[in-house]
């Protein structure tokens, strides 16, 4: 029999590539979700719609421990993947209290849940990038000193601390992934890279007519979903847990990647493109890149999708949607 894993988060784009990865490894998948998903499947539950059948589905809250014990409790999963979290930075500079309440309570009750009811789970614990925020140095790795600039990157900081704790305190297997940002046609629309996507799209249809964006000059190190999910199950297959940068080592600002986008097109986005303040950020992270080198070395990871092909999937799938949809 195949071994069993439990994602919070699986609705996400994350969460909705590795069930899949799971699937095709044998894996028996469960995942978390809000009530509100069941109800409301053809909107919520869309990533997941080719594999519903292969996963099952438990109604549970990151706010309730109530919930999440009894899953956890019941299913005793070999391998805890915790994606779930309110993750759009933007967010979390118009309600904080939300967003460090739900990352960093829901984060250290499935810790506690995994350590009451099934400590031999092992756990991987979803950080981020923004945890470097107003970088110390230059590429960052394991060992880049934290500096976050949102209450979401702080979060990730306490989550990631909590992680450490539970591992060091009860001997368990957590580690932290530290994943750069990552995209995909499954990126919720708020983020840049599938605003400027689908925006380009759209502009090549007709559909609309310019696209507003803030900070241009931001730099990311992106890479896809794909990769990386499989470099989350990479993690989980050690004996001893270790933290983990995931990156591409690449570095790209939002205008090289408007650029790219509008020109996979034969549109130029100097003509679409508009500068609005309403999308900066009052503490912005301007440039992150990442060292991936441990887990080249240890998990035997490399990203294998090049910011091109990330680009061009990106905007030939919006464009294929927005044709099918009509707006
Ligand atoms: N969202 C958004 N919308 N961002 C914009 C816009 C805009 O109109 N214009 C410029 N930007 C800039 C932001 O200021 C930021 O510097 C950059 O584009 C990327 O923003 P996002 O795509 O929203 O992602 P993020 O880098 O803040 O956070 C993502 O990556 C993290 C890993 O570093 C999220 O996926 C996080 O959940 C993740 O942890």
């Amino acid at each position: 029999m195949g071994k069993i894993a439990l994602i919070t988060g699986i609705t996400g784009q994350d969460g909705s590539y590795l069930a899949e990865l799971l699937l095709k490894k044998n894996y028996s998948v469960h995942g978390v979700v809000r009530r509100v998903a069941l109800e409301d499947r053809t909107h919520r539950l869309w990533r997941l719609r080719k594999i519903l059948n292969k996963i099952t589905l438990h109604a549970a809250s990151l706010e309730s421990y109530a919930s999440l014990v009894k899953i956890v409790q019941k299913i005793k999963p070999n391998e805890v993947y915790h994606l779930a979290a309110q993750s759009y930075v933007s967010y979390s500079f118009e309600d904080e209290f939300s967003t460090l309440n739900t990352n960093i309570g829901g984060t250290h009750y499935i810790l506690s849940a995994v350590k009451e009811f099934s400590p031999k789970s092992k756990f991987y614990f979803a950080g981020s990038s923004e945890m470097f925020g107003k970088v110390k140095e230059v590429p960052q790795n394991e060992k880049t000193p934290f500096n976050p600039r949102s209450s979401y990157g702080i979060s990730k900081v306490t989550g990631y601390e909590l992680t450490k704790n539970y591992r060091e305190a009860y001997n368990l297997f957590c580690c932290t992934g530290i994943l750069f940002n990552h995209e995909s046609p499954r990126r919720g629309f708020e983020f840049v890279t599938r605003k400027i996507s689908h925006g380009a799209a759209r502009i090549k249809l007709g559909i609309q007519k310019n696209l507003e964006l803030g900070n241009m000059d931001a730099k990311r190190d992106w890479g896809h979903s794909e990769d990386y999910v499989l470099a989350m199950w990479k993690m989980l297959q050690l004996k001893k847990p270790e933290d983990f940068v995931i990156a591409t080592g690449k570095q790209h600002s939002v205008r090289e990647f408007a650029k790219l986008a509008f020109e996979t097109l034969d549109l130029d986005y100097r003509k679409y493109i508009k500068y609005n303040k309403i999308y900066d950020r009052p503490s912005e992270v301007d440039s992150l890149l990442g060292n991936y080198s441990k887990a080249k070395k240890i998990i035997k990871w490399e990203p294998k999708i090049s910011f091109k092909e990330l680009v061009k999937n990106m905007v030939t799938e919006d464009l294929k949607l927005v044709k099918k949809q009509g707006y």
